[in-house]
């Protein structure tokens, strides 16, 4: 291997002491992939982090995304550092957040040209939901079957998962319904001969189950966390359509598929529709949190949310925070990392498209860009999804071979940082079909 270079067992003595140690104090619960890691993060270069033992991964997970720039970009470094000479805190207009709110009104889907920040990607979609209630002065809210969105209380109710058992009440007025995931439809429909069943069963669930008075269906353009999941081509378009329908607002939620990431600056623009709300969070602050929302004026200034202090934070916006996404999304723009996005990310999934074809237990490969997903299935030609037992195993088996890697469960989820090169995800990939390979021998016998 060139670039990874593990000279350890995984995780490594100096590793696995500082993890032990932590994990006297620090609650359970921390990042899946990190427990089951057991290293300890020292440092990263570029594409690279390395460990407290001296190990070099190539970084397919930046965390979940969000190292855009990869580690220690020179740009993104030299800005914060002046910055944090300067001033770091505070809710004051500085310079950077000046050149940040223009530069997003440049790259803007359509008219959506007003920003407003936060620390949170949960926080930001609750504003964006403050936001729908303030300018539609409805209260219901629809998201989808497998959606992800945060772990705050205001937005469980919109995770279409089991991930919000035993944490209700939930809030009233939230309704989640099937997303246009095609291979796992919920309808046993083919796409298009379905006629859009899916969009259909929303009118039927606002119709049964609603009070009528929904201020926005909220949808991510590729669900992340659902394992890279991309829906039916024109599903935005119909979610648009039917927003209109309604009265309802559009909000996409851009978190993970936001400046770049799916080889065009927003996922929605796949579709050429404009929503009414986008978030944004993740690697629009090159792994500083910094969050936030993108709307029209009529919608944004719309109160209560426009009322003074209405859609504030104590952290959100503040002089550091506004120049780690200024430096971030201007070195995206400077260094065509958006178009570095697509051409990678067609050539890691032609690649994972034939790797499919070589190994019985990859059942499918999408994304876009540099998101991708792979779901592992029981064998050939099933849709019956890999036991955790064996993706924990694919998981340590590139972990072993310096790759990082989300998977943690039968849908991998590969998120380089943008600035990833052909030879780099080459390797990457090697790395994963040496796992698959292992794996499946392993089910073999
Ligand atoms: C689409 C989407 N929205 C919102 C969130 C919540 O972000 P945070 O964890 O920063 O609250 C996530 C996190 O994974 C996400 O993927």
């Amino acid at each position: 291997m060139k670039f990874a270079k593990v000279k350890t067992d995984i995780p490594g003595p100096k590793s696995l002491a500082l993890f032990n140690e932590e994990q006297n104090y620090i609650a359970p619960g921390i990042q899946t992939i990190a427990t089951r890691s057991k290293i300890a993060i020292e440092r990263g270069e570029g594409n690279f982090v390395y460990d407290v033992d001296g190990n070099r991964y190539i970084d397919f997970f930046v965390g979940v995304g969000v190292a855009s720039l990869g580690y220690n970009h020179p740009v993104y470094t030299k800005m914060m550092k002046e910055q944090i000479d300067h001033i770091h805190v505070g809710s004051f207009t500085s310079e950077n957040r000046v050149k940040l709110t223009k530069l997003l009104s440049e790259i803007a889907i359509g008219d959506l040209k007003w920003s407003q920040f936060y620390s949170g990607g949960a926080e930001a979609v609750e504003a964006a939901l403050r936001m729908a209630k303030s300018y539609t002065k409805k209260t219901e809210f629809i998201g989808f079957w497998n959606g992800f969105h945060g772990k705050t209380v205001g937005v469980l109710g919109l995770l279409g998962d089991n991930f919000k058992f035993n944490l209700g009440p939930l809030p009233a007025g939230i309704y989640t319904t099937p997303y246009a995931d095609c291979r796992h439809c919920e309808f046993k429909q083919t796409f298009p001969g379905c006629n859009w069943e899916c969009v259909d069963h929303i009118k039927k669930k606002i119709r049964y189950e609603t009070t009528n008075n929904i201020a926005a269906i909220i949808v991510e353009p590729i669900q992340g966390t659902a394992g890279n999941v991309v829906p039916a081509p024109g599903f935005l378009k119909e979610l648009r359509k039917l927003a209109d329908e309604i009265g309802a607002l559009l909000i996409c939620d851009e978190m993970i598929t936001g400046f770049g990431r799916t080889g065009k600056m927003f996922g929605t623009q796949h579709e050429d529709i404009v929503p009414d709300i986008i978030t944004i969070g993740k690697g629009f602050g090159g792994g500083f949190p910094m969050t936030g929302v993108m709307s029209r004026k009529e919608i944004i200034f719309a109160k209560p949310f426009g009322n003074p202090s209405g859609s504030s934070s104590s952290y959100g916006g503040n002089p550091l925070a506004s120049t780690a996404a200024y430096a971030t999304v201007k070195t995206i723009v400077e260094e065509g990392l958006v178009e570095n996005s697509a051409t990678v990310g067609a050539f890691m999934l032609e690649k994972f498209n034939k790797m499919k074809q070589r190994i019985p237990i990859i059942g499918d490969v999408r994304g876009k860009g540099l998101m991708i997903g792979i779901e592992l299935v029981k064998g050939k030609d099933s849709k019956e999804k890999l036991d955790k037992k064996y993706t924990e195993m694919v998981f340590q088996e590139c972990l072993k071979r310096g790759l990082i890697v989300m998977g943690y469960n039968a849908d991998i989820r590969v998120y380089p940082p943008l600035i990833v090169t052909k030879e780099i995800a080459e390797e990457g990939i090697q790395i994963m079909e040496e796992a698959f390979t292992y794996v499946a021998e392993q089910i073999k016998n």
